[in-house]
């Protein structure tokens, strides 16, 4: 249903659609915003999210009473992330409204003259500056020290990052200049982001070394600067501009120039294409002159940055909101253009996802060819009625991925058919199955499907699945591609085949192979036959079984024979078995369907009937907590633990019978902080509970 609402215009919109509706956005945005600012990977256009958010402001300017409390319109950027120490702004960091036309720019003027009541023949000065396309920064320095330094964060709070941003070249660790043009209390704020040509070089050797590849220099920028290592910062190539200011103590410049000034003075980079207005056409010939700039400038900029120049003004106009009345942006079109979608192709991910692309006829798009476009997933497809042989306009912003825009129907072939979403996995045939509530259509041949297998062989074997030693990541890899090892039974068959003399090519005789390393090999693998339910259910990588849930189910069901059978049972979704896995400790339905669906795959039945005929999968056996020195505490994780997951750690603390709280409170008993621990650390130490290190937990419960 909520795909029909969305192309409903608002004024059409019923009170019911517009409560779904909003829901709908406040969901989605959300999800962007995650991917966005906490990943770093978006996967829509700047200019998309914008149309999103506008639509939300549009339902809510309609139905005020609808407006809900997490709507998107009430945040600026997202929350921060764990991994930091939080810093409270003490000027909140804003965002800027945007104007879109010039007739938006006039208003912008009037408006800024109305407020101030000046007349039609007083001048305004107003600085246009490019909007650069990075992460913006809050540094506060005091009496010409940088003693701390955040991103943005939510505008109120942000992440601390005082010892990256201190890595970047061209922020100063002391103010320059003589000693009573320095403040007593600055906080300079600006952009740090990454030049167009280092991004190019830096994606080049992350390739190499088969790292992440970042999507554009933002998210580079952010990728690089939010790095809970700063030598990880430091090896980045990051630069900046310092446009702003959040608390200065004195606050003795006139004007945005005077202040731009200073920050020269004080070390800072500037921008150099920033300069000072006298009126609108002035502000406009600046932007255009800018926008033409933009394709050869050396890092990427996203629209023009007016603000009024005189500081008293500033200070009259004030705040809207959460922008200034003083300030607006100017954003640059996105680029578009008319083309063929010949063919959409499904990409299986290494998760099983399916993902829809448009194969393109190659067109030019602002200076860059496009030959792909990305249609996010099944819904969308349908929503807009995309079919293969359409004509479509496409969009190119920044540097995210081109997307279709619109299909242009009066071109649309005689005969064409409403595209249909395949049902099985285009690589292994497998069903591909859509979870309620869910966007992606995923594969259910895990075990067997070759674009999931290489990653699902890495987990099988992986430190706290089978813990093979000397099948690492990169034999694994080896081992997939020579066709040696495909799926999890070729593990405990490799011994026999090698050992069969019609094999041309055993192990010993391949290069980087020798007859000890070989046989080493084979007594690591040898050695972890034997293996308890828990693990076993965990190496399978079934989609949401972590280590924690594997866990609850061999507790609940005992044997592997017991479960299968359960688990045949509960196919039918009437049935007590069904019933029974449900009321599993956090087993809901969609965790439940993830395993039902695994279970029902022939595939993966070969693949389980392989495993047991190879293996000894012990019965679960309540563990043994009389020994365990966290037996019956109360445990509290918190920070960034560096050799375990968050919810292995749990899983792990639960089987030596502890209790895992999220919180600290006086009945904590334990609290295990890893680098980054913010408030909790703070918590444990006010009411004096024991803090341990990872390190020191680990050879405390004797798993070091
Ligand atoms: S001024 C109170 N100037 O754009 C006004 N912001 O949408 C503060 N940005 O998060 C912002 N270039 O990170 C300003 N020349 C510029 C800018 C700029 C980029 C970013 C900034 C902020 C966002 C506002």
């Amino acid at each position: 249903m909520a795909n029909d609402l969305a192309a409903i215009s608002v004024d059409d919109l019923t009170e019911p659609d517009a409560t779904a509706e909003l829901t709908r956005l406040a969901a989605e945005m959300a999800d962007h915003d995650q991917r966005y600012h906490q990943d770093d990977a978006p996967v829509i256009s700047d200019a998309a999210y914008d149309a999103l958010k506008a639509r939300n402001a549009a339902i809510e300017a309609h139905f005020p009473a609808l407006i809900r409390g997490d709507s998107p319109s009430r945040k600026v950027g997202a929350a921060p992330s764990s991994g930091f120490t939080k810093v409270q702004h003490s000027v909140p960091m804003l965002s800027l409204g945007n104007v879109f036309d010039e007739a938006d720019v006039a208003d912008f003027y009037a408006r800024v003259r109305r407020f101030l009541g000046l007349g039609e023949d007083e001048q305004v000065d107003v600085i246009a500056e490019p909007k650069i396309d990075g992460l913006g920064f809050s540094a506060r320095y005091e009496s010409g020290r940088f003693v701390v330094g955040a991103t943005r964060g939510d505008g109120q709070v942000g992440e601390d990052i005082t010892a990256n941003l201190k890595t970047i070249q061209g922020m100063p660790d002391m103010l320059m200049g003589p000693a009573k043009d320095v403040p007593k209390v600055i906080e300079v704020r600006g952009e740090v982001f990454m030049t167009k040509a280092n991004f190019q070089a830096l994606n080049t050797a992350q390739e190499e070394k088969e790292a992440k590849v970042f999507a554009n220099p933002r998210n580079a920028a952010a990728g690089s600067l939010r790095q809970l290592d700063p030598e990880i910062t430091k090896s980045r190539p990051l630069t900046l501009f310092a446009y702003a200011w959040g608390e200065a103590e004195p606050l003795d410049w006139d004007s945005q120039q005077d202040y731009i000034d200073r920050l020269k003075a004080w070390g800072f980079s500037t921008n150099p294409l920033t300069r000072v207005c006298t009126s609108v056409e002035d502000v406009l010939t600046a932007y255009t002159e800018i926008g033409e700039q933009r394709a050869s400038l050396p890092y990427d900029i996203d629209g023009v940055v007016y603000k009024v120049n005189r500081l008293d003004w500033q200070q009259r106009l004030g705040f809207v909101s959460r922008a200034p009345r003083w300030a607006t942006a100017h954003k640059f079109p996105a680029e578009q253009a008319q083309t063929v979608l010949e063919k959409i192709d499904i990409q299986v991910g290494r998760t099983g996802s399916l993902t829809p692309v448009a194969r393109l006829t190659p067109v030019n798009v602002g200076g860059v060819v496009v030959s792909n476009a990305t249609l996010h997933n099944e819904d969308e497809i349908a929503r807009k009625d995309i079919r293969e042989g359409d004509t479509v306009i496409i969009q190119r912003a920044g540097d995210v991925i081109p997307q279709v825009v619109q299909v242009l129907t009066d071109k649309r072939p005689k005969g064409s058919k409403a595209y249909a979403y395949p049902s099985t996995c285009p690589i292994c045939d497998s069903l591909a199955v859509r979870e309620e509530g869910e966007a992606v259509r995923r594969c259910t041949g895990g075990l067997i499907c070759p674009a999931q297998a290489v990653e699902r062989l890495k987990h099988f074997v992986s430190r706290n699945t089978f813990d093979i030693e000397g099948l690492g990541a990169k034999n694994i890899e080896g081992f997939f591609e020579d066709g040696t090892i495909k799926n999890p039974v070729d593990i405990f068959t490799l011994e026999k085949r090698n050992a069969n003399p019609d094999n041309l090519t055993p192990l010993k005789s391949r290069e980087g192979w020798g007859k000890t390393s070989a046989e080493n090999l084979f007594t690591a693998i040898n050695e972890k036959r034997t293996i308890g339910l828990d693990r076993f259910l965990f190496a399978l990588g079934i989609r949401q079984i972590g280590q924690a849930t594997a866990r609850l189910l061999a507790q609940a069901y005992g044997s592997l024979p017991a479960l299968s059978e359960a688990l045949s049972t509960a196919q039918d979704r009437e049935s007590d078995a069904y019933a029974d896995l449900l009321n599993i400790e956090s087993i809901g339905a969609a965790v439940a369907e993830d395993l039902l669906g695994f279970f029902a795959e022939a595939h993966n039945q070969d693949v389980l009937d392989g495993l047991a005929r190879e293996l000894n999968i012990e019965d679960f056996d309540a563990p043994d907590t009389d020994s365990s020195p966290i037996a019956g505490k109360t445990v509290v994780f918190t920070g960034t633990l560096e050799t375990m997951s968050r919810s292995e750690a749990k899983a792990g603390a639960q089987a030596l019978g502890a209790k895992v709280a999220g919180s600290v409170s006086a009945k904590t008993d334990l609290v295990v902080a890893g680098p980054g621990a913010g408030s909790k650390l703070k918590k444990a130490e006010e009411f004096g509970v024991e803090v341990k290190t990872e390190q020191e937990y680990l050879v405390f419960v004797g798993k070091a």
